[in-house]
């Protein structure tokens, strides 16, 4: 169980923010697989002030049943107030700030990870964040800007003192970017260190590492992100793990293709049929990791369909069944893909 402020979640593991990923259809994949706090990618405050309408797509959460989480970026405070004005309107339960992108083109403007650098402005920043918002601020900090510039610990205790209900910590640094060893000890120390919650991240890719993160830090509760990319069964096999020490689960390729469909037949209802296939095209190389359907995998970068994108997870059954015909037969029916009824869409 996870509380932020006023917002109880049952489960421990949270489906971390990931731009151009964290859209409603892999939210609602997810939580179909016992995900239940979730967050929406990153915001920049000046792109919700201008209310573009990419951004206010973004925000769509229409169909969505648990808590979801805002994330914004900026770093200039009136920009900021007037986004949560802008805000308001909509019903999250969380909004997040983001002090953990290390993208240049984001903290060259100060803003991100380039707020691990000014830790007083990003206090200051939390706090009219903290008295403005009807619900409970978060905030994701780095480790630090680099090995030299380590201040995880001074920089949750300010935002502890601003008033934010949860800390979200990625154990890298702005230079690590998504590579290199997460630093469990900072992570500890900034557990130890603070009464608010605290969720970690960094690496939670499988059963056996969420498990670490736990054990290792002492956290609250762990962020997946990347574990979670073409694999939303990281939700029900973690939780058993960190209940009986085992994960007896694994989907086999039904699972796999049929979650396939269900995904682009959501993307498709959420964006239209031709923005929703090329925004599958990534995901069907994540479902097919480990599957041996290589010409398959470059076929779907081409795919401009949905018909054509549905014959290639086909295909990829009946390649598997073939290969594997201890398990499934070439014949069986291949399953229909849900209606998007199923999620609210
Ligand atoms: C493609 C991608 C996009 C990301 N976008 C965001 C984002 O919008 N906001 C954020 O706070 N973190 C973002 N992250 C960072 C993740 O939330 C997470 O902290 C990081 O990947 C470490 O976790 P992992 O090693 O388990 O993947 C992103 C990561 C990836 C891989």
């Amino acid at each position: 169980m996870l509380s932020i402020g006023h917002v109880i979640v049952p489960s421990s593991l949270v489906l971390a923010p990931m731009a151009g990923i964290s859209d409603l259809p892999f939210r609602l994949i997810n939580r179909s697989f016992g995900c239940q706090l979730a967050f929406t990618e990153m915001i920049s405050a000046n792109s919700l002030v201008r209310g573009s309408k990419n951004t206010l797509k973004t925000l769509s959460a229409s169909s969505e049943k648990g808590p979801l989480g805002v994330q914004i970026l900026g770093a200039d405070p009136e920009g900021i107030k007037m986004a949560l004005d802008v805000l308001s309107a909509y019903s999250f339960d969380l909004i997040d700030f983001n002090a953990a992108c290390p993208v240049k083109k984001v903290v060259s403007k100060g803003e991100g990870a380039g707020l691990l650098r000014e830790p007083a402005k990003l206090q200051k920043l939390l706090k009219c964040m903290v008295e403005k918002s009807s619900v409970p601020v978060t905030v994701k900090i780095r480790s630090g800007w680099d090995e030299t510039g380590i201040n995880a610990p001074e920089v949750a205790l300010r935002a502890q003192d601003a008033g934010v209900s949860g800390l979200f910590i990625h154990g890298r640094t702005r230079i690590q970017g998504y590579r290199g060893e997460v630093d469990y000890r900072i992570i500890r120390t900034v557990k130890d260190a603070l009464g608010i919650p605290v969720i970690a991240g960094g690496d939670a890719l499988t059963p056996h590492l969420i498990k670490k993160l736990f054990q290792e830090t002492g956290c609250d509760g762990v962020a997946v992100a990347r574990g979670a990319l073409g694999n939303p069964w990281i939700f029900p096999e973690t939780a058993e793990y960190l209940e009986s020490g085992t994960a007896s689960f694994r989907p086999d390729v039904y699972d796999i293709t049929r979650t396939m469909k269900e995904h682009l037949t959501l993307n498709t209802a959420f964006y239209g049929e031709k923005t929703g296939v090329v925004l599958f095209r990534k995901f069907f190389t994540w479902y097919t990791r480990g599957i041996p359907v290589k010409g398959l995998k470059v076929l779907a970068f081409r795919a401009g369909t949905l018909d054509e994108m549905m014959r290639l997870i086909d295909e990829v059954q009946a390649l598997q069944a073939a290969r594997d015909r201890g398990f499934v037969s070439r014949n069986e029916p291949l399953p229909s893909p849900q209606p998007p009824e199923r999620f609210g869409l």
